[in-house]
């Protein structure tokens, strides 16, 4: 395991799955039934953008460095967050903060220091459970929830090509099990194909109701660059598309440097 989240905390990838995070979490909340959030790949929690890995690769200054002052109106409440948590939040630290009383949250990570932050940040938090765990052996042990509703997030590092198919059959997997859960699952485009086979393999799955949302900020077509990332969506809330897009838009305008191929789109993948 050689990915650590740190060098990339607060580049424009985070940025758009925290953002998108937020309202997910948001729209679950409009029902007062409480949740279950399951964050498949958790990282540490916090990461300090002006220190160590983050500060080395100053990769958030094309991100959340960009957003901070004067954030555009569809990503207010996302960098309200983010200003109010202090250190930049990933993906545990955002959910923990939307959670309401009786909502309750479980975070896997198998880095092995990366997990003991991660539990000293949630030492005494009775609505977190921290576990070591591997995320697709997770989605069996930990699906479905007691509650019945909630939200999965699964971030795999994407350190080799097939994560891909790993991603697609942990869908499948946690899909099967708790199949009213809404699942998000974000996913890297360097170049084209393997996204495209990504999403026609889980068109063939023949699970409804799956969208995918995509920030390109230029042509994937280098596979050496992050030229853009996707979050696949299974049971996307009401109003995904019409208050989601317009969030996509923004990062495109504010972090893209007018690049071939800069787009913003939702697709969808099959019918509800
Ligand atoms: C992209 S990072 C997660 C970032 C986090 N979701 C956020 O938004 O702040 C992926 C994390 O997954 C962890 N990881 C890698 N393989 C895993 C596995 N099979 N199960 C659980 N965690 C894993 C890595 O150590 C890394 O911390």
């Amino acid at each position: 395991m050689n990915y650590r989240h740190a060098f990339h905390a607060g580049n424009f990838a985070d940025c758009m799955k925290h953002a998108v995070l937020v309202w997910l979490l948001r729209a679950l909340m409009r029902k007062p039934a409480p949740l279950f959030v399951l964050d498949t790949h958790a990282g540490v929690g916090r990461y300090d953008l002006n220190d160590g890995p983050a500060a080395r690769t100053c990769e958030w200054q094309q991100g959340i460095g960009k957003l901070l002052d004067d954030p555009p109106p569809p990503l207010a409440d996302y960098i309200g967050l983010v200003r109010t948590l202090g250190l930049y939040p990933g993906s545990p630290a955002i959910a923990r903060a939307l959670l309401r009383a009786d909502d309750r949250m479980a975070c896997c990570e198998l880095h092995p220091d990366d997990v003991v932050t991660l539990r000293r940040y949630f030492a005494r938090d009775r609505q977190v459970a921290v576990h070591h765990r591997d995320a697709w052996e997770a989605l069996r042990a930990l699906l479905p929830p007691q509650q019945r509703r909630g939200l999965v997030l699964l971030d795999p590092p994407f350190e080799d090509p097939q994560e891909f198919s790993q991603l697609a059959s942990g869908l499948a997997a946690g899909h099967a099990r708790f199949g009213n859960g809404v699942f998000a699952a974000w996913y890297p485009m360097k170049h084209r194909a393997p996204s495209r086979k990504f999403l026609s393999d889980l068109h063939d799955t023949g699970i409804r109701d799956i969208v995918a949302a995509e920030l390109c900020l230029r042509e994937p077509v280098d596979p050496a660059r992050l030229n853009g990332c996707g979050m696949l969506l299974i049971n996307p809330p009401y109003r995904f598309e019409q208050d989601v897009l317009p969030m996509l838009n923004a990062l495109r305008d504010r972090l893209g440097n007018r690049e071939a191929g800069e787009a913003a789109t939702i697709r969808r993948i099959s019918d509800e």
